[in-house]
């Protein structure tokens, strides 16, 4: 079953039971199609990679990819929810959140998914130097992250390369098409200073 319906909305997932092995797992946050992730799971086949979108539509074709392939599972559910009540303490070797939407007039910023809390619930489901890769198009959207994760002492910077290793997704050929320029991020988990 590739398209993953939980037991329960409130109960802890169980990546052995989903993919019937254990190993890293990856998650992409709002994953669209799944085209990203559908390439980065053919690339690295002994890792698990999952899928967490809100739209049916983009669910379905998500699905029809991860079919094709052992590795790959996706949740049709909101990702900070998700991420908050189904993603196990401790379970996540990289979160890859792409392009989220930028919600670009001030009276909508409060829909914008990374906040302080969103960070929290990031750190608490990644594993020990576990990693959260960002990528926007989006200035303002990108330097309120930065301010967000420096404040949180829950994170280190990472240099910014490596990332060429990495498919692009499809909002990113859009904008790398449109000569649009594109902010990344890298951020691993590390302990809280006191
Ligand atoms: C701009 S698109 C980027 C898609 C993909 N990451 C890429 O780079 O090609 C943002 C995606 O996030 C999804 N999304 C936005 N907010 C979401 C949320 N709260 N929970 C789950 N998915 C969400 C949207 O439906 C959309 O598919």
């Amino acid at each position: 079953m590739v398209e993953l319906i939980p037991e329960s909305c409130t109960a802890r997932l169980d990546p052995l039971k989903i993919f019937g092995r254990e190993a890293p797992l990856q998650v992409d946050l709002g994953c669209g199609d799944g085209a990203f992730l559908f390439t980065l799971a053919a690339q690295m086949p002994e890792k698990n990679f999952l899928g967490i979108e809100r739209l049916a539509g983009r669910v379905e074709k998500a699905c029809r990819k991860a079919a094709r392939i052992d590795n790959m599972r996706v949740l049709h559910f909101e990702t900070a929810y998700a991420v908050r009540s189904l993603l196990p303490e401790r379970s996540v070797e990289t979160f890859h959140l792409l392009f989220p939407d930028p919600w670009p007039k001030r009276r909508h910023h409060r829909r914008r998914m990374v906040t302080t809390d969103f960070l929290r619930t990031i750190w608490a489901a990644l594993e020990e130097n576990g990693i959260l890769r960002i990528a926007t198009d989006h200035l303002d959207y990108f330097t309120r992250i930065l301010r967000l994760a420096g404040e949180s002492n829950l994170f280190a910077f990472m240099p910014p390369n490596g990332e060429n290793d990495f498919p692009a997704s499809a909002f990113e050929k859009k904008f790398a098409s449109s000569g649009a320029r594109i902010y990344r991020l890298g951020l691993r988990k590390v302990s809280p200073v006191m």
